[in-house]
């Protein structure tokens, strides 16, 4: 095997990756979306292809190429998303969900592109409502271990914490098995060619792995995922 001891170390898996930012629609011309490019989630799923994996990968808006040898989900929305990685879950033995999920969308659509009026003081207000939490549906549905779920998390340290602190509760909140800690702003993290991130487990585990490209951070999570995984059925 050479240099790649770890070449195939995901043969006979299959996994499940989201990746991108959702975009939840005000009208049929207009979306409420975010700065995820899905670089680090396309490299994760891109990874796993490399390791042996069957792969699923859930794209919502996605700006770099989906690589070759994986099955491609395309959505838009978070209860798309859901709904997609919910199914491509049944069975599978990891899920990552590196999508940037929206946490709120309009609550409601207009059916025709909204137009301004005379009287700017009737300017439409968006109302938002809660989208699903998809990990935390995955992680309340799953009996026993199986599969194992990762979590990414972009956090900014402020006045309640450190990105750390932030990382660890978000851990314990979710109840995933890692979550990919990512310090995020303005320059750092989004569609970027390069991350630095912390993988936390949760057993207490820290992984640091210092900035590099997302091709290597994303070895870097299957290098975490691969030990939590039960012995390959013969
Ligand atoms: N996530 C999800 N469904 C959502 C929101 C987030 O599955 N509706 C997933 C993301 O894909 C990610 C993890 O949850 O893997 C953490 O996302 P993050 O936005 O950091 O967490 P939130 O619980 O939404 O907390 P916050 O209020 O900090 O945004
Ligand atoms: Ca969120």
């Amino acid at each position: 095997l050479g240099s790649g001891a770890r070449s195939y170390d995901l043969a006979g898996r299959r996994v499940v990756v989201s990746a991108g930012g959702t975009r939840e629609p005000l009208d049929p011309v207009r979306f409420l979306g975010n700065r995820s490019s899905g670089r680090q989630g396309v490299a994760v799923a891109a990874a796993a292809a490399a390791r042996g994996a069957v792969v699923t990968l859930v794209t919502a808006h996605v700006e770099v190429p989906a690589p070759a040898a994986v099955e491609v989900v395309p959505v838009q929305t978070a209860a798309q998303l859901a709904e997609a990685v919910t199914s491509a879950a049944a069975g599978a033995d990891v899920v990552v969900m590196a999508a940037a999920v929206a946490d709120f969308r309009p609550a409601s659509r207009a059916e025709a592109k909204i137009k301004k009026s005379e009287d700017p003081a009737r300017d439409p207000v968006v109302v938002l409502e809660r989208t699903p939490d998809v990990l935390a549906g995955l992680v309340a549905a799953r009996s026993g271990t199986s599969p194992v779920i990762v979590g990414f998390a972009a956090e900014t340290g402020d006045a309640s914490g450190s990105v750390l602190e932030h990382g660890r509760a978000k851990l314990a909140r979710k109840g995933c098995d890692l979550l990919v800690l990512n310090e995020v702003g303005e320059t750092k993290g989004f569609g970027t060619a390069t991350n630095a991130v912390t993988i936390l487990g949760r057993d207490g585990t820290e992984r640091e792995v210092p900035e590099a490209s997302k091709d290597v951070v994303a070895d870097a999570v299957w290098d975490a995922v691969v030990p939590m995984l039960p012995p390959p059925a013969v």
